[in-house]
């Protein structure tokens, strides 16, 4: 089968690869990229734990071609560690109010979490419901995964204030 050049940046990094056309983002990045953290469940846009942020949208990595991404700027839960190994606010939120069990959920919940906080970045608790409504989660009832993204949301407004 014929290839395709897909270049894009994934966590910062420019990278390209020759694809076949048919292949999805989600197997790019797992197989060719070898940025694994971002699981497969349904393969039919249902379940969320491969979300990846691209070009400033949450999208099912299982959904898109890697062709449909090229020229794109992907973002990864492993690009949500600071340079110096510091979690991001939404890790420390997930890791301090136990919002994850098995943890299958969570890449993609991280990442439709970071780009709810810049929709919204003071979110009730109803639009963080309503916003992560695409990602399932059969462990922990949803609970402690609101109570991580408030904890986000309360210390990332905090540094925004302290800031200005
Ligand atoms: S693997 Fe289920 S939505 Fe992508
Ligand atoms: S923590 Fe197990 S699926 Fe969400």
């Amino acid at each position: 089968m014929s290839t395709i050049t897909v270049n894009l940046t994934v966590n910062g990094k420019p990278v390209s690869e020759e694809v076949e056309p048919r292949l999805l983002l989600i197997h790019m990045l797992r197989e060719k990229l070898n940025i694994t953290a971002p699981p497969i469940g349904c393969e039919t846009s249902h379940c969320g734990p491969c979300t990846v942020d691209l070009d400033g949208k949450s999208v099912k990595s299982c959904t898109i071609l890697a062709v449909q991404a090229n020229g794109g700027d992907v973002t990864t839960i492993e690009g949500m560690v600071g340079a110096d190994g510091a979690l991001s606010a939404l890790q420390e939120g997930f890791a301090e109010e136990h919002g994850l069990q098995c943890g299958f959920c969570t890449p993609g919940m991280i990442m439709r979490a970071h780009r709810l906080l810049q929709e919204i970045p003071d979110p009730s608790d109803a639009e963080i419901r309503a916003g992560l409504s695409g990602n399932l989660c059969r462990c922990t009832g949803y609970q402690n995964i609101v109570k991580a993204v408030r904890y986000a949301a309360n210390k990332m407004n905090t540094q925004q204030e302290a800031a200005e």
